[in-house]
């Protein structure tokens, strides 16, 4: 079913309007301010064009897991201070996203203002989609804007129960660029080759076992690799493996290979006799009993990069191994700069990938980068997305 989008909304005269935008502001904090400022600048062009349209603008987003009660470190001011900052001009704040100060603070907007409102998930309506928490939320304004790709997987009050109230609705820019880029790897141009990464093949398996028949190469990385080899009966030495989840892995290589299509995993690891910075480290073929693995080989590496090289679609999720530790992250920015050298059309999701994507300094060279993790999966994997689906007509 259709989706209005931003500019269809800007075609009427937005003017005077009070518009709640649903944001995903939901950055990360050191010390009291924003540490990276990345959904908040993705959250601009649609900010940008509601108040150039003279739209009266409420801001409301989560931050944070502060499990429905106000606690200050979770607060949005750190954010506002930012958004302040990036969006240039004066931006209003209210400490409460609902109730009389969030009433009399969007009535006091004027043509073109723009008002953040404090932590959604202050309130437990939020996370439990109550209805009358979603009530006082849709009171605050006369048009509904979802640019919160992030959460668009919660059926949250702001993302599933305010749109139900509200029938003037469309999906914002972020959104929109999200949706766009992710159903080109649902719907792909083909070689299609998706890289999954990360240390449990129990918090990918539905994606895993989405993407095996539908990708042409599956390339694993991260420690669920060792999960893989041990469904091959290989051996993994002192690396992390789900032996619960051995059986699942053995059925995602037995769903690519029923549809011709290839899953690809570490044939040489970096391996470590401890996470020790100066424990001694070695490439091996066959992880050694006693040994860590803790990163993809230079051999696999080169393999997964020239996948890459040869592919007209590529998505990547999650870091190839314990790249935090600069000895153990080569494998992962290798991918990196495969993904950024790759001609093909290159979507990265997930916290991980994107830090290793800014870390080897290639993040312009990716077609898209993604500000969804857990809603990125779902969208690859073809889940419904509430939040998509409360924005159909
Ligand atoms: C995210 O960081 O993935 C989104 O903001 C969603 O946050 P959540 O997992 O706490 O719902």
């Amino acid at each position: 079913m259709p989706v209005a989008h931003l500019d269809d909304l800007l075609a009427r005269d937005v003017s005077g309007r009070r518009v709640l935008v649903r944001a995903d502001l939901n950055v990360p904090l050191h010390e009291g301010a924003v540490s990276d400022d990345t959904r908040i600048r993705a959250s601009l062009p649609t900010l940008r064009k509601l108040r150039d349209a003279g739209a009266r603008v409420i801001v409301c987003s989560h931050l944070g897991r502060p499990a429905g009660e106000p606690r200050p470190e979770y607060s949005l001011r750190p954010v506002h201070a930012e958004l302040r900052r990036l969006l240039g001009g004066e931006v209003a704040f209210c400490a409460d996203c609902v109730g009389d100060a969030a009433q009399a603070a969007a009535k006091k907007l004027a043509n073109g203002e723009v008002l953040l409102l404090e932590n959604l998930r202050f309130h437990p309506g939020e996370s439990a989609n109550d209805p009358d928490f979603a009530r006082a939320l849709a009171e605050l304004a006369e048009i509904y804007v979802n640019d919160a790709f992030g959460a668009a997987h919660r059926a949250h009050a702001s993302t599933a129960g305010v749109p139900a109230l509200i029938d003037e609705r469309a999906a914002g820019s972020l959104m929109e660029a999200e949706t766009d880029f992710l159903e080109r790897v649902r719907v792909p141009e083909r070689p299609l080759v998706v890289i999954l990464g990360g240390a449990k093949v129990s918090d990918k398996l539905a994606v895993l076992e989405a993407l095996a028949p539908h990708a042409d190469q599956l390339l694993i990385g991260g420690a669920m690799a060792y999960t893989f080899m041990a469904a091959e009966g290989l051996p993994t030495g002192a690396s992390l493996v789900e032996s619960k989840r051995i059986e699942d892995a053995r059925g995602v290589v037995r769903a690519a290979k029923s549809r011709g299509r290839e899953v690809l995993r570490p044939t040489d690891h970096v391996v470590t006799a401890s996470l020790e910075p100066d424990a001694e480290q070695r490439v091996v073929e066959e992880i050694p009993d006693g040994w860590l693995a803790v990163d993809i080989g230079p051999e696999t590496a080169e393999r997964y990069a020239g996948a890459v090289a040869l592919a007209r679609t590529c998505f990547w999720n999650g870091p190839m191994g314990i790249f935090e530790m600069p000895a153990f992250a080569k494998g992962t920015l290798r991918v990196a700069r495969a993904m950024a050298e790759s001609p093909g059309t290159t979507v990265v999701g997930g916290g991980d990938s994107l830090a290793a994507v800014n870390q080897a300094g290639v993040g312009e060279h990716i077609s898209h980068l993604s500000t969804g993790g857990g809603a990125s999966l779902e969208y690859v994997q073809g889940s419904a997305l509430p939040g998509l689906l409360a924005l159909e007509r």
